[in-house]
């Protein structure tokens, strides 16, 4: 058979491919089914299943892993395959398939090798193509595909129905849903924030192992990269500290607080310190970052990346129990970056979208009010109290500022331009995920009168 292979072979490789479509349908649709159970993120019951089953190799992971967070991104629309989703599913009947053979249409999966498997035992339910499905350009045409390859009914997947319903009662009025929508649905890119050196030379030094990195034409250190690979990690220029990765729409908080040399600033809500960093950065390693935080764990990683990114200026403290945990008055600038129900970076995190109850805004709401009022105490007359949230919840935003505002009347909105559009603003900031391809973020700056 010249050119050609031979039966065998032939059917070697399908059985193999078989296999691989088996253990894929199982996988995904366990692990899915367990985060939906569980509310646990996606991506660490995915890595603990990986841990205890080491027999999968790169390729598989890679496959899993981009069909399992698919199925989650597109789970509003996905769902409508089912007779009724709240039920577990059957990863190897028509339907279950269907969800698969679904997200792969919609999403960039590397399925090639299994979607004739599937497309094979879909055929006989279902009108599918005779080629490989094509991914459509807009959400509209996507619909339209799966309503037809389904049968469900025309226009029954709606936009609106990729983000849980309870999201429309909770979000400002704002022009653009179609948008943001839009916005939602596919994968983002990886921020970097360039530190120590010029961002240029960064640029450089990544092209030179692979990457493409793409420069923010609006924040300074901010770059791009569509193209990240796990090795971005071992990479000299990351073990060297020349660079954080960081969402641009986290960076713009760092921007909205303008820390300066020689200043002392109370990093109140640190986590892993992404803003600390920043802050620490901008400060030009001179003056103080106290950084608190109540998971201590959290700040042990703080403190490894201070060192590789040789900053001097920041203290860690764990912040246990109701009483602030440094001395009042003291700052010349407090960050608070609650907790929040992280609504804002649900492009990154498509499974928290289905595991968020509806009534978090209210409860996480509380819990931010009452951090934002007791770090306000921090702030020294005459300096500067910075709230932020990754959330897109009024709730969680615009009503926790009005609540202290009510509350201390030493404090006042700081009229600040917004850092992406230059546009003047109150003091309150509004970052949504189609200003710069990032994640949608809230930001307020306040004033202490002195
Ligand atoms: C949005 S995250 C902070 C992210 C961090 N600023 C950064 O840039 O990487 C909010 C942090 O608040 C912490 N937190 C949760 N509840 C808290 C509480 N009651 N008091 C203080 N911190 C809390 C969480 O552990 C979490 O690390």
């Amino acid at each position: 058979m010249p050119g050609g292979r031979r039966p065998s072979q032939h059917t070697e490789s399908r059985k193999r491919a078989a296999s691989r479509a088996r253990t894929c349908a199982t996988v995904v649709h366990q692990q899915f089914r367990l985060v939906l159970e569980t509310g646990k993120p996606a991506d660490r019951i995915l890595a603990a299943f990986f841990r205890q089953n080491r027999k999968f190799g790169s390729t598989d992971r890679r496959l899993i892993s981009a069909l399992y967070f698919a199925v989650f991104r597109w789970w509003g629309w996905l769902q409508q395959i089912l007779p009724d989703p709240t039920r577990p599913i059957d990863p190897h009947s028509p339907t279950g398939l269907a969800v698969l053979y679904g997200a792969c249409l919609l999403d960039d999966v590397p399925a090639k090798s299994i979607l004739p498997i599937w497309r094979d035992e879909l055929k006989q339910g279902y009108d599918l193509p005779k080629d490989a499905p094509q991914r459509a350009d807009s959400l509209a045409q996507s619909a339209k595909s799966l309503c037809r390859f389904f049968r469900l009914v025309p226009d029954s997947l709606q936009p609106r129905s990729l983000l849980p319903e309870w999201i429309w009662h909770n979000l400002p009025a704002i022009s653009n849903l179609a948008r943001l929508l839009a916005f939602c649905q596919p994968r983002p890119p990886l921020w970097l924030r360039a530190q120590g050196g010029s961002r240029e030379a960064l640029v450089t030094d990544l092209q030179a192992h692979g990457f493409k990195p793409q420069i923010s034409d609006t924040v300074d250190a901010a770059l791009a990269l569509r193209d990240a690979r796990p090795n971005l990690y071992e990479v000299p220029e990351f073990t060297d500290g020349r660079f954080e990765v960081q969402d641009l729409a986290s960076q713009v908080i760092g921007l909205v607080c303008a820390a300066e040399r020689k200043q002392r600033w109370w990093d109140a809500c640190a986590g892993a310190g992404g803003k600390s960093l920043q802050l620490a950065s901008m400060m030009a390693n001179t003056g103080t970052v106290v950084a608190t935080e109540i998971r201590e764990y959290k700040l042990l990683a703080l403190k490894k990346r201070s060192r590789r990114s040789r900053l001097h200026n920041i203290r860690t403290r764990p912040w246990k129990g109701r009483a602030i945990p440094v001395q009042a008055a003291n700052f010349d600038g407090v960050l608070v970056d609650a907790p929040c129900t992280c609504s804002g970076i649900w492009r990154r995190s498509p499974d928290a979208r289905w595991t968020t109850p509806p009534d978090e805004v209210a409860r996480i709401s509380e819990l931010q009010a009452d951090i934002l009022q007791r770090a306000a105490a921090g702030v020294r007359p005459g300096g500067c109290l910075v709230y932020s949230t990754c959330s897109l919840c009024t709730g969680e935003n615009e009503a926790v500022v009005t609540q202290l505002l009510e509350a201390e009347s030493a404090f006042t909105l700081e009229p600040t331009p917004h850092p992406l559009t230059g546009e003047a603003t109150d003091g309150m900031i509004r970052v949504w995920p189609y200003d710069a391809d990032c994640d949608g973020v809230f930001v307020a700056r306040l004033r202490r009168a002195p």
